[in-house]
């Protein structure tokens, strides 16, 4: 892997990246799960996930991506409107992801808020499944998964650390 496809896919990452921070700081009242309860007596999704920080999520994703596709096309696509369709597709495929992380989270009884692996990993794993019927195979070679992976997990950890430090965040996770 060398450093251009290193660079490639940062700038491929980044709308995702800008879809699952925006929710912190966009957050609105109304819960994704309209505060019902799942089967098990517990919170579907929970407080953590609301209706506004849902699709502004989405939203800031696709802005993001359509700034990137505007400027430039990433060697992984056929052409800037396929690229745009991808991160597009990525931006919902993050906040399901995420959404979903949480669900899962709920039925394994952790509280909204307290840290689990799937925090980082989730809304990177739906939104790559996300992009598949649109991408070229050199994203889904191992050493670039590792690298999409091992970077987010990095950055998420920093990103929440410093969120919460600057007040957005009440805890550092
Ligand atoms: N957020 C939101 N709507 C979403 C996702 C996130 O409003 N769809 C906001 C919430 O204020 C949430 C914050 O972003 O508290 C941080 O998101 P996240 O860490 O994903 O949620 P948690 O509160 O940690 O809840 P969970 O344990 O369910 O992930
Ligand atoms: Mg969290």
């Amino acid at each position: 892997m060398n450093i251009f496809t290193v660079i490639e896919l940062i700038i491929f990452i980044f709308p995702t990246y800008i879809a699952n921070a925006i929710p912190v700081i966009l957050c609105g009242d109304n819960k994704l799960d309209f505060g019902k309860s799942f089967f098990d007596g517990r919170r579907i999704l929970g407080n953590g996930k609301t209706v506004r920080g849902f699709f502004a999520g989405i939203f800031g994703g696709i802005v993001i991506g359509g700034i990137i596709s505007y400027f430039t096309v990433l060697t992984f696509f056929h052409d800037a409107r396929i690229q745009f369709i991808t991160f597009a597709m990525m931006s919902i495929g993050t906040m399901i992801g995420d959404a979903f992380g949480s669900f899962l989270k709920r039925r394994i009884g952790i509280e909204p808020g307290k840290p689990f692996i799937l925090d980082q990993l989730m809304f990177l794993i739906i939104a790559l499944l996300f992009a598949i019927p649109f991408i070229s195979f050199v994203v889904f070679e191992w050493q670039s998964l590792a690298f999409l992976f091992i970077m987010t997990y990095i950055l998420h950890t920093g990103s929440n650390f410093i969120a919460n430090k600057l007040g957005w965040k009440s805890v550092p996770w």
